[in-house]
């Protein structure tokens, strides 16, 4: 039987509406939850992202603000701007939009974000947190990924996952979030040996690798809970994930689609954060 589609479209905008409810809570008391995006460069994907977010921030009632900085600016002048969007009362939220150009250490930026700001979850206080099993930001496309596995209802509890990529963004938080809902959790990345025999064993398969088409039907197990992170742009313009889509959706029991699976959470989480972080700021109860 072929897979049952996890519209990740479908169930990111019904989390935007109950996010949109909560920020009028916050307005009636005055506040807007406020994010700050930083976007260095003119990376075509990136411009495209940081729209998407302000666009969903808009929705939402969230006060965006997208400052664009030459690809040029010296790390002292982004680390100076971070310093004063850290000291804004009205900006609850910081985002630096990745890829930085060659001569800027993402570390270095995003180790200058207040860890109560940092929406994307990737300093190193709340990456600590999150692997620590305390209350933390979690960085989106994974916190966006549970959010889908938990819609389909199936039990994680137990379930063997396999997260195939290992980078801060994706792979190493997204395995941390699932050993937290106590899955047995395989971390696969490029110098993995046996792949198939691997992910032919996992009830959730997490694919966050950016090759077009990696993973086939026959490397999936009958019935598996299938999520694809990629976004491959090929050369004829077309969007694509990691997973051979239809290969993949007549053997997996849950699929997502590329696009309109993980990518619309991933921006829903972002809007979620902002309001959490706007909560902790606030110091309002929820
Ligand atoms: N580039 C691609 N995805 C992301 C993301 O989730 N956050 C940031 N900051 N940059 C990205």
């Amino acid at each position: 039987m072929p897979a049952q589609i996890i519209e990740g479209k479908v169930i990111a905008k019904t989390l935007r509406t109950k996010i949109k409810k909560r920020v009028d809570f916050f307005k009636a008391k005055g506040i807007v939850p406020g994010l700050a995006v930083v976007l260095v460069g003119e990376d075509p994907a990136s411009q495209i992202y940081v729209k998407n977010k302000a666009q969903a921030c808009q929705e939402c009632g969230i006060k965006s603000e997208v400052i664009k900085l030459p690809s040029t600016i010296q790390e002292k002048v982004l680390l100076t701007l971070m310093e004063k969007l850290n000291k804004r009362r009205d900006i609850h939220g910081i985002l630096v939009q990745l890829p930085l150009p060659q001569h800027l250490s993402a570390e270095v930026i995003i180790e200058a974000i207040n860890p109560a700001k940092d929406v994307d979850g990737l300093h190193p206080v709340n990456m600590g947190k999150l692997l620590a099993g305390n209350p933390a930001l979690i960085p989106c496309t994974p916190y966006g990924c549970l959010k889908l596995i938990q819609s389909t209802g199936c039990a994680v509890s137990g379930k063997k996952a396999v997260v195939i990529g290992r980078s801060n963004l994706v792979g190493k938080p997204m395995a941390v979030l699932l050993l937290r809902e106590n899955a047995t959790v395989t971390a696969c990345h490029s110098y993995t040996q046996d792949l198939v025999e691997i992910t032919r064993s996992a009830d959730i398969l997490v694919v966050a690798v950016g090759k077009p088409g990696l993973i086939t039907g026959e490397m999936i197990k009958s019935g598996a809970l299938v999520l694809d992170v990629g976004m491959n742009r090929l050369p004829t313009g077309k969007l694509t994930g990691d997973v051979d889509f239809s290969s993949a959706a007549e053997i997996a029991g849950w699929i997502t689609p590329v696009p309109g699976g993980v990518g619309p959470l991933t921006i829903t989480m972002l809007l979620e954060n902002t309001l959490e972080a706007a909560y902790e700021q606030e110091d309002i109860l929820h």
